[in-house]
């Protein structure tokens, strides 16, 4: 189970100053629950786990199974939520190592993803590494509609119509998008391709929980019904019914918006275990799009420590004080490593022979934790006890409901993102797309 703990941001703000928000963030958990606040026609996520069916994860599994069937490697196309979600989970399950491991060792395909930018590089060096393998691929876009994602799809699903014939191809591909709109529900109604739905209700960084996430999760090889587990059990202890002082995810909505509100601006999220870089790219996308609008939002930022002690750290220690740090900690890890006892001594590590290396790194946590405590930096500590399928779906759930009940406490609307358009009405004028012509011409006289 996560625990929660902010008795090391008292340096900013008094236990009084959180529960002072204690009403605030138990009402904004209530019109969560209750759908009465602004954005309510996307709160489709928050019943989410409990509401998933056993047919459902089924339905899933066996996409996946007939995805993977003697295939090397899954492309899931996708960006923002449409991306994130599964390449968090992925990453946190994964061998650190698992480009390396042989198909046998993985006992998975290897999933990589495209369209989630516009590099050429890296798109000509993905098709060239899919040349030789058996491939198939998932394409997910709720609006059917991003750039990104489009350019993608094209690509890789003329490499796979050429490579396979078109007939073999409605094997490989399967498409995650809208009921009804888009240009992709259109393509994959032509084209015969295997669909799952996005519920309507359900905006891109909370669809994880949704075959936008089971599915890339299930062909990775991991147990999405033990994900849903988790999540299902934080929804239970996250409900309106729960006391404040229970309520982890109120608790962590109200002590981040106690810090905002006293000039902390911006939330870095510290890791000390390097599987859960991604995890926290997707917390960075689902609290900055929800909540950094109309001119407000605590700014989330991440690091990866150990490794970033040695660069940002200094900064966290030492720099502009409008920070606040949440440290997000595994209590064990899955594998053993330890430090040799060696004779010469020669490098002066032997007060470490024999210790394991995660209590090296627990030591660097504690360390680090105080260290910046003293520098004036406000500490919450959220630790699940290893990286498994159940607590990454118990640490989505709980990110996802503290994001909400936050950004309500902020008073944002935290489920939508007018501002994504802005850069999508350049880029189109710059490249001329027909319908663009007067943005076009206007732009045309800025550069
Ligand atoms: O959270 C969101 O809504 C966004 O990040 C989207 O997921 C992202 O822009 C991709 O959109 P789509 O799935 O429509 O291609």
């Amino acid at each position: 189970m996560i625990t929660l703990n902010y008795t090391q941001t008292q340096n900013c703000v008094s236990q009084q100053e959180v529960h002072a928000l204690k009403e605030k963030a138990m009402q904004g958990l209530k019109i969560l629950h209750d759908k009465s606040g602004a954005g309510n026609d996307f709160l489709g996520w928050v019943n989410l786990p409990s509401s998933i069916s056993q047919a459902e994860i089924d339905e899933v599994k066996s996409a996946a199974a007939q995805l993977c069937k003697g295939v090397d490697v899954v492309v899931v196309i996708g960006i923002g939520g449409s991306y994130l979600g599964a390449k968090a989970i992925i990453d946190a399950l994964s061998h650190s190592f698992s480009a390396l491991q042989t198909k046998a060792e993985r006992k998975a395909p290897l999933v990589v993803f495209a369209g989630q930018n516009i590099g050429e590089d890296y798109t000509h060096e993905l098709m060239e590494m899919l040349r030789d393998k058996s491939v198939s691929c998932i394409v997910i876009s709720k609006s059917g509609t991003t750039t990104e994602p489009a350019i993608a799809f094209r690509i890789v699903k003329n490499f796979i119509e050429q490579t396979y014939g078109k007939e073999e191809a409605k094997r490989r591909i399967v498409a995650i998008t809208d009921k009804a709109r888009g240009a992709l529900r259109t393509s994959a109604n032509i084209e015969g391709y295997k669909t799952f739905v996005i519920p309507d209700d359900v905006g891109g960084r909370f669809s994880v929980l949704t075959p936008v996430g089971l599915l890339p999760i299930a062909c990775a090889g991991f147990d999405i019904a033990e994900l849903v587990r988790g999540a299902k059990d934080i929804e239970e202890n996250t409900k309106p019914s729960v006391d404040f002082e229970k309520n982890i995810a109120a608790q962590y909505a109200a002590v981040r918006n106690a810090l905002y509100a006293k000039g902390k601006k911006v939330e870095v999220l510290a890791n000390y275990n390097p599987k859960l870089h991604f995890l926290a790219e997707w917390w960075k996308q689902l609290y900055g799009e929800s909540e950094g609008k109309d001119g407000k939002g605590v700014f989330p930022a991440s690091v990866d420590f150990t490794t970033d002690l040695h660069s940002l750290g200094q900064y966290i220690q030492d720099g502009e004080r409008m920070l606040f740090e949440t440290v997000l900690s595994v209590g064990k890890p899955k594998r053993h490593a330890t430090v040799p006892y060696d004779k010469e001594d020669l490098d002066g590590l032997n007060f470490l022979a024999n210790k394991h290396i995660d209590e090296v790194n627990k030591m660097a946590e504690l360390g680090t934790l105080l260290a910046h405590v003293d520098g004036g930096v406000p500490n919450i500590h959220i630790e699940i006890p290893e990286l498994s399928e159940y607590t990454l779906g118990e640490l989505i759930y709980f990110y996802e409901k503290a994001c909400g009940i936050s950004g309500y406490m902020l008073g944002v609307n935290p489920f939508d993102q007018p501002g994504v358009e802005a850069y999508k009405k350049n880029m189109f004028a710059l490249l001329e797309k027909p319908g663009y012509e007067k943005e076009t011409a206007e732009i045309k006289k800025r550069i």
